[in-house]
C-alpha cells in the first residue's frame, strides 16, 4: 500500500517527490528510460534552483534532490518552496513527479545515479584552527564518505559548492579510501548563480566553468558535464579548464565583485567629504569600457551568505601559503565593508543630535538584497543590533524578509515587525533604507512624511529614493556617498 506523505515523514523514512497517483511500479519502469540519473546532495539554495533548471531543460534525465534536512525536502515536495526566487515555483511544478524529485534517501540516490552534483554548504568555520576565515568542511566531507560507502558503481562526482582550492585532490583521497575498487572522478563546477535571480542566471549563464584532471578520465568525465549544460547553453559559454583553475575562479570570481563594491564605499565616504557624488563618479568610470559599470553602486554594505566567507576562505588560504602581503591585500576588502557598515551608524548618530536612546528607527528592508528573503550576513543585522546598543527602538518591514528577521533578531526584545511600509514608519523620527526592494522608491513620502516625528530623517542605504524631492517634503536625507539634504 502506498502510504501518504505525512505518513512517510513521521517514519522517517524515504519522501520522493511523485505528485500523488503517480505509483512506484510506473517510476521504476521510467528509470530505465531516462538517459542519465543525476543526483544532487545539497537541497539549498544552489542544489534546488540549480537541479530544478536541469530537470526542466533536460527531460531526458532523471534528477533527484537529496537532504537531511526531512522539512527541507518535505516543502521541496509542497507549494510552499523553502527557497523564494522569480520564476522557481513554475519549474519545479512542471518537473516535480515527472523527471525531478526531492527524497531524503541519501544512500537510494547515490546508487542509483552515475552523476552526483554536491551542493552542501561550506560556512565559514567558527573553531578551532581557522576559526572565522577558513571553510568548515565537516559537511562536504560527510558528503564525500556517504558517496564512497553507498557506491556500487563508478560515479563522477561534481563540486558544485565553493570550496578551497585543491579540495578536490581531498575528495579523491576520501573516496578511493575503501578497498573496493570503484572508479571515480571529481570534477569542479562552481556555480555563479546570484540570489533573487537565480532563474535567469541558470537559464542564461554568462559562462558555465568546469574544471577536471587533465587525465583521459578526466576530460571524458567533464565532457559528460558540459554535455548536460549544452542542453541549453551555448558552447562557447561552456569553459573547461583544469581543476584547480576552477575552484580558485570561484573564490576570485566572487573576491572581484566584493572588490568593486568595496571600492566603491571607500569612494563613498571620501564623496560625502567632497560635496562630489558617488552616483556621478560611478557612472563616468562605468563608461570605460575596461571597467564596466557593474557592481559599482554605493551602499550600507554588501551582504550575503557567500562574499564575505569566500573571501576570507581565500585570505585564509594565502595565509597558509606564506602569502601575507596578498592575504592583506584581499582582506581589507572585508574591512572596508565592516568599516561602511559602521560609519552609516555612526552617520544616523552624527545627523541625530548624538543620540537615538529612545527614538523610533524604521529599517525599510532587511534582506541582504532585493528579490530575496534571505538574509544571510545582511548589513540590516549589524545596523539593527548597533541601533539596538544605541538603545533605539526598531521597527522593520520588508515584503520577503520578516521571519528571517524575527529569528536573526531573536535574542534582542522589543523590535517590531510590520508588513505596511506606511505603518511601520507612523510615529517613527527616523527611516533607514536597507534594502533596494523597488517597492520603497514608489511610496506617497508626503503621507510617510505626516505620520512621522519631526524633524523626520532619513537614511538612504541604498540610494533608491529621490532625495531632492524627499527634502522639499521636509525630510533630513542623508544618502551615501552624495551631500546630505538638510533643514538645519
Ligand atoms: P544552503 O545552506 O542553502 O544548502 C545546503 C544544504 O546542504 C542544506 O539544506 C543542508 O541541510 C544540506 N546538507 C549539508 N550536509 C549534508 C549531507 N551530508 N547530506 C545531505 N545534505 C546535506 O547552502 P547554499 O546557499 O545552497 O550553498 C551551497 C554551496 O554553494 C556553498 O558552498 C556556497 O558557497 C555555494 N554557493 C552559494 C550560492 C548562493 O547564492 N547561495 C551561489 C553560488 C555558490
Ligand atoms: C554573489 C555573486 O554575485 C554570485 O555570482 C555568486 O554566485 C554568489 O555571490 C555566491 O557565490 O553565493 P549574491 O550574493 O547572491 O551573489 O548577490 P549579489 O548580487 O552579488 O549581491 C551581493 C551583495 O552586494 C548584496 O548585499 C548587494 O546589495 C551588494 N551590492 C551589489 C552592492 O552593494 N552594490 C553593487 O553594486 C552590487
Amino acid at each position: 500500500m502506498p502510504r501518504g506523505k505525512d505518513d512517510r515523514l513521521l517514519k522517517g523514512g524515504p519522501i520522493y517527490g511523485r505528485t500523488p497517483g503517480v505509483d512506484t511500479a510506473g517510476e521504476e519502469n521510467m528509470k530505465q528510460r531516462y538517459e542519465k540519473n543525476i543526483l544532487c546532495i545539497g537541497a539549498g539554495y544552489v542544489g534546488g534552483p540549480t537541479m530544478a533548471v536541469i530537470a526542466h531543460k533536460c527531460p531526458q534525465y532523471r534528477v533527484t534532490v537529496v537532504d537531511i534536512n526531512h522539512e527541507k525536502i518535505r516543502q521541496w515536495n509542497s507549494d510552499r518552496l523553502p527557497v523564494f526566487e522569480e520564476g522557481l515555483d513554475g519549474i519545479v511544478a512542471a518537473a516535480r513527479g515527472k523527471n525531478l524529485f526531492f527524497s531524503t534517501d541519501i544512500e537510494k540516490g547515490i546508487k542509483e545515479s552515475e552523476i552526483i552534483f554536491v551542493a552542501v554548504n561550506t560556512p565559514t568555520k567558527t573553531f578551532g584552527a581557522g576559526a572565522g576565515m577558513a571553510a568548515d568542511l565537516q559537511y562536504w566531507e560527510k558528503t564525500a564518505r556517504q558517496i564512497r560507502e553507498a557506491a556500487d558503481s563508478p560515479k563522477i562526482v561534481v563540486e558544485k559548492c565553493t570550496i578551497p582550492v585543491r579540495t578536490a585532490l581531498a575528495m579523491e583521497r576520501i573516496l578511493t579510501s575503501k578497498s573496493s575498487r570503484i572508479d571515480f572522478e571529481v570534477v569542479s563546477n562552481p556555480e555563479f548563480l546570484s540570489e533573487g535571480t537565480a532563474i535567469g542566471d541558470l537559464e542564461s549563464p554568462d559562462r558555465v566553468l568546469i574544471g577536471s584532471r587533465e587525465t583521459a578520465g578526466g576530460i571524458r568525465a567533464r565532457r559528460e558535464i558540459a554535455g548536460i549544460y549544452e542542453n541549453w547553453v551555448p558552447k562557447e559559454r561552456i569553459i573547461e579548464s583544469n581543476i584547480w583553475s576552477s575552484e580558485l575562479s570561484k573564490l576570485v570570481a566572487n573576491a572581484f565583485l566584493a572588490q568593486r563594491i568595496s571600492s566603491i564605499n571607500a569612494v563613498s565616504a571620501l564623496c560625502e567629504k567632497t560635496e562630489a557624488d558617488v552616483a556621478e563618479v560611478g557612472r563616468a568610470i562605468g563608461m570605460d569600457s575596461r571597467l564596466g559599470s557593474s557592481f559599482l553602486k554605493a551602499s550600507v554594505g554588501f551582504g550575503g551568505s557567500c562574499f564575505k566567507k569566500d573571501i576570507l576562505n581565500l585570505v585564509y588560504l594565502c595565509k597558509s601559503h606564506g602569502l601575507h602581503e596578498v592575504a592583506d591585500y584581499w582582506e581589507s576588502v572585508v574591512k572596508i565593508n565592516e568599516y561602511q557598515k559602521e560609519r552609516f551608524v555612526l552617520n544616523m548618530l552624527g545627523s541625530m543630535f548624538n543620540t537615538l536612546a529612545g527614538k523610533k528607527i524604521c529599517l525599510f528592508g532587511f534582506a541582504f538584497k532585493a528579490g530575496t528573503g534571505d538574509t544571510r550576513e545582511t548589513p540590516a543585522l549589524y545596523v539593527a543590533k548597533r541601533l539596538a546598543e544605541e538603545r533605539a527602538e526598531i521597527v522593520i518591514t520588508d515584503p520577503k524578509a520578516l521571519d528571517n528577521a524575527k529569528i536573526d533578531l531573536a535574542g534582542i526584545d522589543g523590535i517590531r515587525y510590520v508588513g505596511d511600509p506606511y505603518k511601520a514608519a507612523a510615529g517613527c523620527d527616523a527611516i533607514a533604507v536597507l534594502t533596494e526592494w523597488g517597492l520603497y522608491a514608489g511610496l506617497d513620502y508626503r503621507k510617510v512624511y505626516r505620520s512621522m516625528v519631526k524633524p523626520a530623517f532619513i537614511f538612504d542605504g541604498r540610494n533608491v529614493l529621490d532625495h531632492q524631492g524627499l527634502h522639499k517634503i521636509g525630510f533630513n536625507v542623508f544618502p551615501i556617498g552624495k551631500t546630505a539634504l538638510v533643514h538645519f
